[in-house]
């Protein structure tokens, strides 16, 4: 799905009360299919650009428009409706339910997407195998290691097939060869949908991966 941004910014109050801000894109362009890789310094406003695509943050100023839907303007409910059934989040600090299984971690995102139980559960069970869960299915979070859950995460991300995926520091908990059946997981699955995929990474390696690179400094006015 393609997404427009024009004359985005972002400003956070600090515990001063003072507007701080933190992210001012003019115009980005994101065709249907485009795979871009966002690097940035620590604290640039990565993270909260991925917030603000998914509908997570509401910016102070400016349209994010997938096809004609300006979802800034979506009240809440539907925007996570939206949500739910267009975009797959990798967060980086996984958000996982501690009281579910990874197997119902996965599902349940498929019940939000609008699958039935039964069709949900074969997906997931089809997805962690893919990132080499099987044997951990019935694990809940805490009993699994970053890396683990962070792949739990990138499974749920995929459950409904999104036509976008925003992926924050997808490869942080893993290593060299994790990292790299991850990527390509995830490099397939949005080629088979013809998804969008916005995926931020620090590590010069996933960069290298990618012929789109955006550095959110250039974004700027
Ligand atoms: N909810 C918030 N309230 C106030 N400041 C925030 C909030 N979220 C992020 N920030 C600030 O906004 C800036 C950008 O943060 P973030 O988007 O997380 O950067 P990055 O992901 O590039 O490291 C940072 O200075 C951060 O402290
Ligand atoms: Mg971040």
């Amino acid at each position: 799905m393609a997404i427009q941004i024009r004359g985005l910014e972002v400003r956070f109050r600090d515990t001063r009360g003072k507007d701080v801000p933190v992210l001012d894109v003019k115009q980005l362009d994101l065709e249907d299919g485009r795979r871009v890789c966002l690097v940035g310094g620590s604290g640039s406003g990565k993270t909260t650009l991925l917030h603000v695509l998914a509908g997570i943050v509401t910016p102070t100023k400016g349209e994010v428009r997938y096809g004609d839907v300006d979802i800034t303007k979506l009240p809440e409910a539907e925007r996570d409706r939206f949500r739910a059934k267009n975009v797959g989040y990798v967060f980086q600090s996984f958000n996982l339910l501690q009281g579910l299984s990874a197997l119902e971690n996965v599902a349940i995102a498929g019940t939000f997407g609008g699958q039935g139980a039964h069709e949900a559960r074969d997906r997931a069970t089809k997805l962690l195998d893919r990132v080499g869960l099987s044997h951990r299915k019935d694990a809940r979070p805490g009993t699994m290691s970053v890396g683990e859950q962070q792949r739990v995460g990138i499974a749920r991300a995929l459950v409904n097939r999104p036509k976008v995926v925003l992926a924050d520091e997808p490869t942080a908990s893993l290593d060299d060869e994790r990292a790299d059946e991850v990527l390509a997981l995830l490099e397939e699955v949005v080629k088979e949908e013809k998804a969008t995929l916005v995926l931020v990474t620090h590590e010069q390696r996933v960069r290298e991966r990618f012929s789109d690179v955006l550095d959110l400094k250039e974004l700027g006015r």
